[in-house]
């Protein structure tokens, strides 16, 4: 069988199994139905496999143990910025998850101040009647749910990380700008070729900086309670502050981090909450006992929501894989892995791991009661929001966003699909709906 690499002389470290076919076959599967193709590599190689294609060399290492290794990176092996550049370098250029090390610390420190408990509670009362005025007004009939999030959580994004009130015609440019930012980063054609989604993501970029540049001195003029202040005015112990360039690169990688994710975890609840209705009723039920509106001691409360929620980052995480760099030699699971080489955390495979979870292809949100509590046989068994340093910083953000939106619908409407229905899903980029899933849609 092909090697990966060889093992340097007199080690004991195995050498990784390789793909003899093309590579970008191998890419092409992966990104046709990465979950099949997940199956065949472990089928193929076992949990730890190489790749070449494109340019990079990857090692593919499943298994929560893998993860582990990787992500708690105690020997420094492995660096965010190469790798995750590589995929959306040019357009989201330092922003955090790009940094690594000493520099990333101190970023991520200042940043941290944005999600603090108090900051999420006043996130929590801005966000709240914006939702429910906002669901209220949700069209019934036929409706896309996947764009109806979609352009509900840039509205919230737009309050309560910008502060700002935007004319649709402005709010759409945004929008249409963040996902062409994103799709660009996984372009088989990596040069700005006019029309090619490569050259539509650096003019998306120049967009998305104009509209922060524009807006920072007003933001530094006057304190608000958004990110986007608190950025402008944040302070390190050592007395520095970001510049307008560090707050401008922050804010569009944190815009697009919280914007796609929440979508894609909304869009899978509503998709399995219609194909089993008795889901939805119980949330409904739940959520009835509580108030129409939320507040932050009450998310606790949502467990229905809050398991559906739980089993649809496990069947669809919205960022199925997370790629390193080794920066030296080094190795996963005893593999020997050269200084260059791309590795990746397949969360997506991992998730369906039957070490940990049962019929893990079946939609079953009980398996996160607390009895069974399969989640937590490893700690990166269940790992939608990574792992490390790099560990999603908006986590409780995104959940609090999410519930809040669930708790409204499900006291609000109730809705299905055909029996037949199964989501076509593009695994392109993060995984999205290639139909913007369709449901019929009735006012309770
Ligand atoms: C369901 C929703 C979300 C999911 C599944 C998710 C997933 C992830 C994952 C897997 C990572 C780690 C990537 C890596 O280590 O390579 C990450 C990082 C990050 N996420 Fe999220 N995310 C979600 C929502 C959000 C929200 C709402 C925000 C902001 C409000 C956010 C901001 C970030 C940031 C800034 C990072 C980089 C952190 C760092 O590098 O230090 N995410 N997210």
């Amino acid at each position: 069988m092909k090697v990966f690499a060889e093992a340097p002389t007199g080690s004991d470290l195995l050498e990784v199994p390789c793909a003899e076919r093309n590579g970008i076959l191998e890419m092409m599967s992966m990104r046709r139905d990465p979950f099949a193709f997940g199956d065949d590599r472990l089928a193929r190689f076992g949990q730890v496999s190489g790749l070449n294609a494109l340019g990079i060399q990857m090692v593919i290492a499943a298994g929560p143990r893998a993860a582990d290794e990787i992500l708690m990176n105690r020997d420094k092996a492995f660096a965010n910025g190469p790798a995750w550049s590589y995929f959306i370098g040019p357009f989201f250029n330092r922003g955090i998850m790009l940094l690594d090390f000493d520099e990333h610390r101190h970023h991520r420190h200042i940043l941290q101040q944005a999600f603090t408990p108090s900051a999420l509670k006043g996130y929590m009362q801005e966000m709240q009647p914006m939702i429910a005025d906002r669901i209220e007004r949700f069209p019934t009939g036929d409706v896309k749910l996947f764009s109806e999030f979609k352009a509900l959580t840039l509205d919230v994004a737009l309050e309560v990380f910008l502060g700002v009130e935007l004319p649709k015609r402005d709010a759409d440019k945004l929008n249409q700008a963040f996902i062409d930012t994103v799709r660009a980063g996984v372009a088989y054609v990596r040069k700005p070729v006019p029309g090619g989604r490569w050259w539509k993501g650096l003019r998306s970029r120049k967009v998305l900086e104009e509209f922060f540049y524009e807006n920072i001195p007003a933001k530094r003029a006057r304190e608000t309670p958004d990110l986007f202040s608190v950025l402008c005015h944040a302070e390190s112990d050592e007395g520095d502050t970001f510049t307008d360039a560090d707050v401008v690169n922050h804010m569009i990688f944190v815009l697009m981090a919280a914007h796609d994710t929440s979508t894609i975890t909304m869009s899978q609840m509503a998709y399995r909450m219609a194909k089993s209705p008795e889901w939805q009723q119980k949330a409904y039920e739940q959520s009835m006992e509580l108030n129409p509106e939320l507040g932050y001691d009450d998310l606790g409360k949502l467990s229905v929501i809050d398991a559906v929620m739980k089993e649809s980052l496990r069947m669809c995480p919205p960022v199925p894989a997370q790629p390193r760099m080794a920066i030296k030699d080094t190795s996963v699971q005893g593999y020997f892995v050269p200084k260059g080489s791309f590795v990746s955390v397949p969360q997506l495979t991992n998730h369906r791991d039957p070490e940990f979870f049962t019929n893990p292809d079946m939609f079953d949100p009980e398996r996160f009661s607390k009895e069974r509590a399969e989640d937590k046989g490893h700690r990166m068994a269940w790992m939608p929001f990574g792992g490390g340093v790099h560990k999603c910083i908006g986590l409780y953000f995104g959940q609090m966003e999410i519930k809040t939106i669930l708790h409204h619908l499900v006291r609000g409407y109730e809705w299905s699909v055909p029996d037949d229905y199964q989501i076509p899903m593009d695994y392109s980029s993060l995984p999205v709906p290639k139909d913007k899933l369709p449901v019929s849609l009735r006012r309770r």
